[in-house]
């Protein structure tokens, strides 16, 4: 069934993408003075780190920490200077020796990071030692070194933390803070006798000295600085291990251990399955998996002693819900997968970041399939595809490889393009190569660059060599250009008529073209083809094809289970015979996700009507999958948003017809758990439940309000289990207002009273979702569908103007920890957004000191500024933000501005649909 596309242009595509090699700075090794290497974006190659000896001495109570480096160094060109990372340290000038030579110059330049000593004389070629000795503090920051809040026997304590990636190692020690610098490590910690100190690698010796111990760790093979981990605390552990004998443990709170047996569970699992997918053995004698209260991101995946947020990592079958139990399963295997891809072989420049986050995506979703085959995973995999074509389809948005020039502008492309277009793309390569052929290339190259470093190229090299395809012209396309195609797909006669075009939100088309792995089938998913379209334009024949089918049963799909990175536009007829097809279930879940996304974001854009996006979701009116019902769900949120602004008349007749699209698969799974159903169906029943309050359904959040009364009497009654909390607690604070606030007061009340960081932010906002709700992630409009309705904070989901400014308000107390502000804002109501607004140019400056990470504050202004939807707006918010916009925010910011005008111009469209009220009055009428 193989048929290659006569024409096309071979790409010329590779050419017209910008070639960019972040190659390491050529200053000369002879420069004159240190201000020379100011301003670069990374630091010179003369001398490199070879090995680490570092000791640190973190002080719990005074929350400062001394430590001493010694470096043993590579001079490989004649210099006077050694040039290292630093960041907000002491360096104490006098105890600084290469060799016996002290410096005569010592420049510390904040800006940039670095610190820079001139010796007198020229450093001899070949090893030499670099030692210092420096102090710092343990910031409040989550990042560099920090410390972390907890209690113990009712006691305030202090745990201290590290969170390197990307570039924060240099805020606990110099260090040439750059991956491709790898280096071995030997680490030493003097801390507190009784406390437990956990660092990459085994303990190899204790000696106890009064109240102090010294703990000596087993030196690290090679490895990059952004992956040195320490934790010192109090914990309790469990341990197992690999059917090769490693070591696993899970590390939590002293008492909670059995909270960690799930996550070992899957942590076991997957080191044996990893290791036999990449042909290598898990490449450290041990592996710690720790739960740390106050935390940045979601886990982190530090050599040999992986970091989570307690929500990530803790599962208790009483407390957690089926979907805090799928992200603890793909967070650990996301972060295992790591130690392989990323850990063994690392990105060369945080350019080829997606090499790292894209792949451990990709291959977690792999790992959870095979433990877990009932979870349907690979059609949950589509949510991934979702939100990075959405992001995508910004003109705001960025090539997968992106430049990066300044350590600054590293955590901003920690985003859905690296992470979700990241791991499509993988997935569209592996079906084009075939999973077995794929498979046996990843090994040979993490065999190739094992310990050593790596560059998009370089994978595309060998996999071109183990498969003899075209990898590195066709996937060049798609990681060295934003965007991504729509194809337009008209039938003429016995031909299909195809051409691609960059599909953007705004309606517009960009420039863009990409050599795209099509995939066609027709009437039956056992007749196909597929072949490469290289050129503008191409035409499929479908005579033999299609022969056999006809009338009803007449329907093309392409793109088949959404591998492709990409869109497609039906003509009508084309359409109209999906649609027969999708209500006759004739299509794949995967396809029929694909159906709706794809139109959804083609109404976005004002290439078809919303008129006709209803009909298309009235199709979907039987349907009864939870993978499916996640996006048809996400969508209606969307058109219900939509709707108020563009048609208030309308808008309750079209909420009424959301509501009756959702209403018979939610009438089928009821508020109560039955006994042996699905995992899925209990994800659909917390959904349906959510959207249903969400769209004002009467019944639904009456029964939510009932149930809840329930359970303030008796908080383990089986008729509000954690799964469905989520959509009682949003019935609740439907209720308040500013004159009835009885909800909100019993909502923080049970949230001050939790310790379990699930429910926390249940009712802070929701699930967990980690740094993917930087940037891209918070709107309604870019959301995860899964996310678009577990990010629904509870508290500021309320219609009452005043109490979403309570709730914003209580994110500045010590109530909420800094980790967990995202919730909050992930919530705003519609009817809360001027009032977010407000307060947040009311508290900009105390915002911006208190969050300063740029996924932080991305969240801020993303979650408050995306949900407006007119052009006046659009512009109050860039004038706020003239003279006050950072390197940190700033893409944010453009997207977020970019996604009100989106809105605005659909608006418009919407207003201008003859037929749209109409076919709501229809469709609300048919049975
Ligand atoms: N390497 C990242 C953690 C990270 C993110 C460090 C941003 C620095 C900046 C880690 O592997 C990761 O991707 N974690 C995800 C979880 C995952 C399941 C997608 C996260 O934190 O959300
Ligand atoms: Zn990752």
């Amino acid at each position: 069934n193989i048929y290659v596309c006569p024409s096309g242009e071979v790409a010329a595509l590779a050419k017209s993408a910008v070639a960019f090699d972040p190659s390491a700075s050529d200053l000369p090794a002879m420069a004159e003075s240190p201000e020379q290497f100011r301003g670069q974006s990374r630091l010179p190659r003369f001398a490199e780190p070879l090995r680490y000896d570092l000791v640190l001495r973190p002080d719990l109570a005074a929350c400062t920490f001394s430590g001493s480096a010694s470096a043993a160094v590579a001079v490989s060109s004649p210099t006077r200077f050694l040039v290292l990372n630093a960041a907000e340290l002491a360096v104490d000038r006098s105890s600084i020796r290469f060799q016996d030579w002290a410096p005569t110059e010592v420049a510390q330049f904040e800006e940039d990071e670095i610190l820079v000593l001139g010796f007198d004389r020229e450093l001899p070629l070949g090893e030499g030692v670099l030692a210092m000795d420096f102090t710092g503090t343990l910031n409040d920051q989550m990042r560099g070194f920090y410390r972390s809040k907890y209690e113990y026997n009712g006691e305030a304590r202090n745990m201290a933390v590290t969170q390197f990636e990307a570039a924060d190692a240099r805020r606990c020690f110099p260090c040439w803070d750059e991956p491709a610098f790898k280096a071995k490590f030997k680490i030493t910690l003097e801390v507190p006798a009784e406390l437990v100190a956990l660092s990459n690698m085994p303990v190899v010796k204790e000696t106890v000295c009064g109240p102090l111990k010294t703990v000596y760790y087993e030196e690290s093979p090679l490895m990059s600085t952004y992956l040195v981990a320490i934790v010192v605390g109090l914990f309790d552990y469990i341990e197992s291990s690999t059917l090769e004998g490693t070591k696993v443990r899970v590390y939590t709170q002293v008492g909670k251990t059995s909270q960690g047996k799930f996550a070992l569970d899957v942590g076991v699992k997957s080191l044996d399955l990893f290791k036999d997918y990449f042909a290598t053995p898990y490449p450290l004698p041990k592996l710690d998996m720790i739960a740390i209260p106050d935390f940045a991101a979601g886990a982190m995946e530090n050599y040999g002693l992986v970091t989570y947020r307690e929500s990530a990592l803790l599962y208790d079958e009483q407390l957690s819900s089926a979907s805090n139990k799928q992200q603890v399963a793909i967070t650990v295997a996301h972060e295992l997968a790591h130690q392989w891809f990323g850990n063994l072989v690392t990105m060369e420049w945080w350019t080829h970041l997606w090499l790292n986050e894209g792949f451990a995506s990709w291959v977690s979703y792999l790992a959870v399939e095979s433990i877990f085959p009932e979870w349907n995973n690979w059609t949950q995999f589509l949510d991934e595809t979702t939100s990075g074509l959405r992001l995508d389809a910004l003109a705001e948005s960025h090539p997968i490889e992106v430049d990066v020039n300044h350590a600054s502008e590293i955590d901003a492309i920690f985003d859905s393009i690296s992470y979700d277009k990241g791991a499509s793309v993988i997935r569209m390569l592996q079906s084009y190569l075939g999973a077995e052929r794929f498979q046996k290339a990843l090994a040979s190259y993490i065999k190739k660059y094992a310990y050593s470093n790596a560059k998009t190229e370089d994978l595309w090299a060998v996999l071109e060599e183990e498969t003899g395809e075209p990898v590195k012209d066709l996937m060049t396309t798609w990681t060295k250009q934003q965007g991504y195609p729509v194809i337009y797909a008209k039938l003429n006669g016995q031909d299909l008529e195809l051409e691609q075009a960059q599909f953007l939100s705004d309606g517009s088309s960009g420039p863009g073209m990409w050599i795209v792995p099509m995939t066609a089938c027709c009437g039956s998913y056992d007749l196909n083809k597929k072949f490469l379209l290289k050129g503008k334009t191409d035409t499929m024949h479908i005579k033999d094809f299609a022969a056999s089918q006809s009338g009803q049963n007449f329907w093309i799909k392409l793109n088949i289970d959404q591998n492709g990175f990409y869109r497609v536009k039906y003509d009508d007829e084309l359409a109209a015979g999906l649609e027969n097809a999708i209500k006759a279930k004739k299509l794949s879940l995967m396809d029929m996700i694909g159906i709706v996304e794809d139109s959804y974001a083609l109404s976005v854009a004002c290439k078809q009507t919303l008129t006709s996006l209803l009909r298309l979701l009235n199709a979907y009116r039987h349907e009864s999958d939870y993978t499916v019902l996640s996006h048809v769900t996400s969508v209606c949120l969307s058109v219900n948003k939509i709707s108020t602004d563009a048609n208030p008349d309308l808008s309750s007749d079209i909420k009424q017809l959301l509501i009756k699209l959702l209403l018979l698969a939610a009438k089928r799974v009821g508020w109560d758990p039955k006994d042996g159903e699905s995992h899925l169906d209990v994800m659909l029943r917390s959904l349906l439940l959510i959207a249903l309050v969400k769209l004002g359904h009467d019944e639904t959040i009456k029964e939510g309000i009932r149930r809840f009364h329930i359970f303030l009497e008796d908080r383990k009654t089986p008729l509000l289990p954690p799964d469905n909390r989520k959509a009682a607690y949003l019935a609740v604070m439907r209720t308040v207002s500013t004159s009835n606030r009885t909800g909100y007061d019993v909502l923080l009340k049970i949230y001050k009273e939790t310790s379990e960081a699930q429910e926390k932010s249940r009712i802070l906002g929701v699930l967990f979702f980690s740094n993917l709700c930087n940037t891209a992630q918070l709107s309604d409009e870019l959301v995860h569908p899964i996310n678009t309705l577990l990010f629904l904070g509870s508290l500021s989901s309320c219609p009452d103007k005043d109490i979403v400014v309570q709730a914003l308000n209580l994110m500045l107390t010590d109530e909420v920890r800094n980790q967990d502000a995202f919730y909050v804002l992930g919530g705003i109501s519609l009817e809360g957004r001027e009032a977010a607004w407000a307060w947040l140019k009311d508290n900009w400056d105390h915002v911006v000191k208190t969050w300063p990470s740029s996924s932080l504050i991305s969240d801020f202004v993303n979650s408050t500024v995306s949900p407006f939807t007119s052009e006046e707006k659009a512009a109050e918010v860039s004038e706020f933000f003239a003279t006050r916009v950072k390197p940190s925010f700033e893409r944010a910011l453009k997207q977020s501005l970019e996604r009100v005008r989106i809105s605005a111009r659909w608006i418009d469209s919407i207003k201008s649909e003859p037929s749209l009220a109409q076919t709501v009055q229809q469709l609300l009428l048919q049975e």
